[in-house]
């Protein structure tokens, strides 16, 4: 065999062989190529048997060190549930009141009660429970039906005009349509109502329709919304008097409520959601009321 020389071109050695005038180079692996071809091996094997890796028949290798994503999951999965039953046992059981002033369960109302109001009741309240056209504002107008928590938690549980047989029924006749009043009467009626929360002008032809307004009211509505307008939780009807409206205060709508009547539609969410669910809406309820009314503001 050929002593190796030196290739002029390259500056490699040659291994000594030659074929026909043609040299073969000495141009061994590169030593970082093998540096890091045994490191990543050796890195390999080695995570491989501190993690989890190989597969086998009915399950995996699961590694010395016991660091497994789907153990931890199951895990923290488990122990999610033993706190939520624990904190779901407590909010069940304690009545309203003690839940409300209860600094660990509010903070988990308040979470809780806002995914659910989110999910099931901001597409007709709005997120923040302020109501729109046909939905009332329920954080800051008078309550129709009672406004302490356990009737708030019994008014989302049957629903109004709802499929529950124990719904709350809410109507209030087509005056109109009906043909109980004529428009005459029914324009009067207009101006008296909205004469309630200050919307009339107190011009003299005004005065005379507020009077016989008046007159009509007592007629025909007292026995529902009450001799002041101020409504009857009894039968459900909104007090006439403040400034909160479900269906709008100009003429037209106000027109249209005793034109066509209203029969609110809520869904009996006893139906659809557990007693939990309803328990902790009603205190979410209860709760943004509460804050809404020392704050002082009206949410509109
Ligand atoms: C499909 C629309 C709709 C959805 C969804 C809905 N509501 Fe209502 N809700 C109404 C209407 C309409 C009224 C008023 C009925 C009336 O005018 O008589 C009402 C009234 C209320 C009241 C007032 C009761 C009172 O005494 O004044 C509360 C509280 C209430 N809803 C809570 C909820 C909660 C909590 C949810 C979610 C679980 C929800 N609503 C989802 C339509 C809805
Ligand atoms: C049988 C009971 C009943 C009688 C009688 C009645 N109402 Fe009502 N009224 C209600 C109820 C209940 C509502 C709420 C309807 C709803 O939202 O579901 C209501 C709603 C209204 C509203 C809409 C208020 C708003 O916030 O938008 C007006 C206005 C109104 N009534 C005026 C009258 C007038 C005027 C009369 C007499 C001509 C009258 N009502 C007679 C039960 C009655």
């Amino acid at each position: 065999m050929a002593v190796g020389e030196r290739d002029p071109i390259t500056g490699h050695m040659t291994t000594g062989h030659e074929w026909n005038g043609i040299k073969e180079l000495h141009t061994p692996v590169p030593k970082p190529v093998w540096f890091f071809l045994i490191a990543f091996t050796l890195f390999g094997v080695i995570w491989s048997l501190l993690m989890p890796s190989w597969p086998y028949g009915t399950g995996y290798f699961s590694g010395w060190l016991g660091i497994d994503q789907k153990r931890t999951v199951a895990k923290r999965l488990d122990e999610g549930a033993a706190e939520r039953a624990a904190w779901a046992a407590r909010i069940e059981s304690e009545d309203f009141a003690a839940v409300l002033t209860d600094a660990e369960l509010m903070p988990i109302v308040r979470e809780t009660g806002h995914t659910l109001f989110g999910d099931n009741c901001a597409a007709c309240h709005g997120v923040g429970g302020g109501g729109n056209g046909g939905y009332p504002n329920i954080v800051a107008a008078p309550t129709l039906w009672g406004d302490d928590p356990a009737t708030i938690a019994e008014t989302i549980r049957v629903g109004i005009n709802g499929a529950d047989p124990e719904t709350r029924i809410s109507q209030m006749m087509a005056f109109g349509r009906d043909q109980v009043l004529e428009r005459p009467a029914i324009l009067q009626l207009v101006t008296y109502v909205r004469s309630l929360s200050g919307l009339e002008e107190q011009t003299e032809a005004n005065a005379a329709a507020i009077e016989a307004g008046r007159e009509l009211f007592a007629q025909n509505c007292v026995a529902c919304h009450g001799e002041d307008a101020k409504g009857l939780k009894e039968v459900g009807a909104p007090d006439l008097t403040d400034h909160f409206w479900i269906y709008g205060s100009g003429r037209e709508a106000v027109y249209q409520s005793i034109y066509g009547g209203r029969q609110g539609h809520m869904p009996s969410w006893g139906l659809r959601l557990s007693p939990l669910d309803i328990k902790i809406l009603a205190l979410y309820v209860a709760d943004l009321r509460e804050q809404q009314h020392a704050a002082g503001g009206d949410g509109t």
